[in-house]
């Protein structure tokens, strides 16, 4: 269970804070006298072997399916049989379910027929925050204006200023790992450095960074949207610290911009040089709702990622061998690890007009689940889709990022951090152990993991 650690300090008022404080009031008053929606209470019971389900009972918005790994058979099944599936009895009501490559690319590439309002995840938006705004959940074109207004902080240049910075964060953090003793890589190292990459975009302070982290785990968490194992009154708290921390950032650079003195190339700093954006703070919920966004979008995707090629190297030392013979297919690999790990299990959609799609009629009105964990497991587009090959062709035709208007502004980014830590890992480590099993996190939509204990073996030519 996802807990928040107290904000260093406290920051007094701010307009958008009290929007969420008087949200969070307004649901524990109306949840106190029953008029609230009932928050659905998921309790585990082990995954049955899918060819003992009727297919109209599969329901993949199981978050169990995730946490116990065992989602691979339910998606074949539904390829091979009922590639477009209608599931009206989950915990989060209807929706349709799209599991083949070219069918989710249809629907990701066709947002005139396939709305992303008024949220991607599964569940509802939280009560009171209904007019939480956020790009990645809006349709042409408010979305292309906001999109443009942050896209060049991952531009290119960018980058590549950032990536001498992400090199030595990540290089400091492998030096100081012990080798030979078990340790959780998911604590010291993924959540560490992804923290860190977004505390550089943001240019959020360093020594805070650990609550990025907790934010993004209680938006994930959240059971409503997704199946997870956090609560309400948290997804509130959460929301009002952000709220708190980035007006507080804002203010701090409107100053600095009123004053004379110019604005960096942080995400911040971006939003406010733009005509479209350099408002948005009066918008209290289309403010969060962006920051929030760039915490998520960039913080469980890349940790997963950072995991499962870990874990793949463990399982598979011979394509360990290959990538240390030719590290030359570290890019290569990179892909290969995203598309294997699905960091995001889907998007959702509501269908704008009723819509013929793969034989079946999806009404207007009705939510589209585009399973991209079943697409980059398709054997119709993908050769030996169940292998995982450092030296696979075309690794980066994978689903992970979506197509389209909404494909991932991120995903250059993502990459590169991926790259820099095989670079670094090849320079100083000869053998990764796994040791025990992996815990996998309670969720339809974040798919990774909890906890992976690992053992390190140095090189013997490694870096002093
Ligand atoms: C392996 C890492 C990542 C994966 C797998 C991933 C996956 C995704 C997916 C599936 C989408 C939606 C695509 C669609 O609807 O078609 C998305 C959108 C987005 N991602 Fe990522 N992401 C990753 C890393 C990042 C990072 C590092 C950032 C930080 C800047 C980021 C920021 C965003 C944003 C802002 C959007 C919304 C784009 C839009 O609506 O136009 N992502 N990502």
């Amino acid at each position: 269970m996802k807990t928040l650690t107290p904000l260093k300090e406290s920051i007094g008022f701010t307009p958008g804070h009290a929007t969420i404080k008087a949200a969070h009031i307004l649901q524990k008053t109306k949840s106190k006298l029953g008029l609230s929606r009932p928050f659905p209470a998921f309790i585990e019971t082990p995954i049955p072997d899918v060819d003992t389900l009727a297919i109209q009972d599969i329901d993949v918005s199981n978050p169990f399916l995730y946490r116990q790994n065992k989602w691979q058979s339910y998606f074949k099944r539904l390829r091979d049989e009922c590639p477009v599936h209608y599931q009206n009895k989950s915990a989060f009501g209807p929706f349709w379910s799209v599991t083949r490559y070219e069918d989710i690319v249809y629907v990701d590439k066709h947002h005139e027929l396939f709305s992303a309002e008024p949220i991607i995840m599964l569940g509802p938006v939280p009560e009171g925050l209904e007019k939480l705004e956020t790009f990645i959940a809006m349709d042409p074109p408010r979305h292309d204006e906001q999109r443009k207004a942050v896209q060049s902080v991952v531009a290119p240049q960018n980058l590549k200023e950032m990536e001498t910075l992400i090199r030595t964060r990540t290089a400091e953090k492998l030096d100081k790992l012990p080798t030979g003793v078990p340790f959780d890589w998911v604590q010291e190292v993924s959540i560490d450095l992804t923290a860190l990459m977004l505390a550089t975009l943001f240019d959020f302070p360093i020594d805070e960074r650990t609550k990025l982290a907790e934010w993004s785990d209680i938006v994930g968490a959240n059971p409503e949207g997704t199946g997870g194992q956090g609560n309400a009154d948290d997804v509130y708290l959460a929301a009002s610290e952000v709220m708190k921390r980035f007006s507080l950032m804002w203010r701090e650079k409107e100053a600095q911009q009123k004053g004379g003195k110019a604005l960096g190339f942080d995400l911040l700093s971006l939003l406010l040089k733009d005509e479209n954006t350099k408002d948005m703070i009066n918008n209290p919920l289309g403010f969060l709702g962006n920051i929030a966004l760039l915490i998520v979008g960039g913080n469980d995707t890349t940790r997963n990622s950072m995991t499962c090629g870990v874990h793949m190297m463990h399982q598979l030392p011979e394509q360990f061998e290959k990538v240390k013979a030719d590290p030359s297919l570290i890019p290569n690999m990179v892909s290969e690890i995203i598309r294997w790990q699905t960091p995001l299990a889907y998007m959702r959609r509501v269908a704008k007009q009723d819509v013929e799609l793969n034989g079946k009629t999806i009404k207007k009105g009705d939510k589209v689940v585009m399973w991209y964990v079943s697409g980059n497991r398709d054997e119709r587009n993908i050769d030996r889709p169940d292998e995982f090959l450092v030296d696979r062709k075309d690794a980066r035709k994978h689903l992970s990022f979506g197509f389209g208007i909404h494909r991932c502004m991120g995903n250059r980014l993502a990459e590169m951090q991926l790259r820099i830590l095989w670079e670094e890992m090849l320079e100083r480590f000869d053998k990764i152990e796994v040791i025990g099993q992996p815990k996998y996190i309670q969720s339809n939509f974040v798919k990774g993991y909890e906890s992976l204990q690992v053992r390190l073996t140095a090189k013997q030519s490694a870096p002093q």
